[in-house]
Formats: C-alpha cells, structure tokens, sequence
C-alpha cells in the first residue's frame, strides 16, 4: 500500500508458522526498499513520550513494532500528513528522507524495531521543524527552477 503524495508504503512482511511458532523475514532491497546500513530499537518509551520531532536529509527508514504498538505521524512540509499505528510484528511503514517523523502512544510492551539506509550522521538530522519547512522550502523553488 503505497500513499503517493508522502511517498510512504505500508510493508507487509507475511510471515512463516509452523509448531515452533512464527519467522517473520525483511530481506533488504527486497522486502524494503534499500540494504540497511543501521539498525536500532526504541523500548521502554512512556506512553506520553513523544520521540523523533526530526527529519533526514538522507537516510530512509522503515519502522517495524515486533513488540507492542506505537503511532507514528508523517509530516512533508506541504501540507500532507499521515497518522499510522504500528502494531504488528509483520508490518513496517518505509519512510523515506526529508519527512517529518514524530513517534507516540508507545505500549509499555513497545519495542520499535527501524531500519536505516545510512550510518548515523548527526548533520543529517533536522530537529528543528521550521528549519524542515524552510530546506522544504527551498527545493521546491529549486525543482521549479530547474523545471522552468
Ligand atoms: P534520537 O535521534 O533523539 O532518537 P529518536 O529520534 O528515536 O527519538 O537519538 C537519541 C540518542 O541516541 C542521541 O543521543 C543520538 C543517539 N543515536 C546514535 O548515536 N545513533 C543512532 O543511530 C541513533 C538513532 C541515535
């Protein structure tokens, strides 16, 4: 399931059972879009936390909840924006660079499982949201320009 306007997808992952129990597999530039370069898991966030407030000028992520459940919220700086609730071990939402993230309502169970096409780099990371809208901003004018 793919929302044109965010470019975000909803993954679903399927998964395998047998007596043993379940296997779910997320193999990269297959079952997401990129190899993952990093992986990382938020836990143990109270409920009224709310995590991310960012954006990345590179990395694209997907985010999968093996644990628990969580909401995520997508903002593009034009005005679109998407509210999603993970809460399945075998659904991620791939999010792709330059949008904003905010990540909340974590279950006390949440374990938030994201995979990242880049090393970390702090630079890469907006954290303030009006300086988001301003670079947002800026190459909108600069595709316009181009396209002219
Ligand atoms: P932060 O980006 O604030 O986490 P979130 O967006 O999930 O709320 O990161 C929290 C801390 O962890 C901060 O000090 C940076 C560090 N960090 C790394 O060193 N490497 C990483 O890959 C990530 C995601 C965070």
């Amino acid at each position: 399931m793919k929302n044109e306007k965010l470019n975000i997808s909803i993954l679903d992952f399927g998964a395998i059972g047998d007596e043993r129990g379940l296997i779910t597999i997320c193999e990269g530039e297959q079952d997401i879009p990129f190899l993952p370069k990093r992986v990382f898991y938020i836990y143990k966030s109270a409920s009224g936390v709310v995590r991310g407030k960012h954006a990345n000028r590179f990395t694209d992520f997907v985010l999968i909840n093996v644990s628990g459940s969580s909401k995520v919220k997508i903002m593009d700086g034009r005005g679109n924006e998407l509210v999603y609730a993970l809460n399945r071990p075998n659904t991620g939402i791939y999010i792709p660079h330059m949008v904003w993230k905010e990540m909340y309502d974590f279950s006390d169970d949440s374990v938030l499982l994201c995979l990242a096409s880049e090393h970390y780099d702090p630079q890469e990371y907006i954290r303030d949201y009006d300086e988001f809208l301003a670079e947002v901003e800026k190459s909108d004018v600069l595709t316009t320009s181009i396209k002219k």
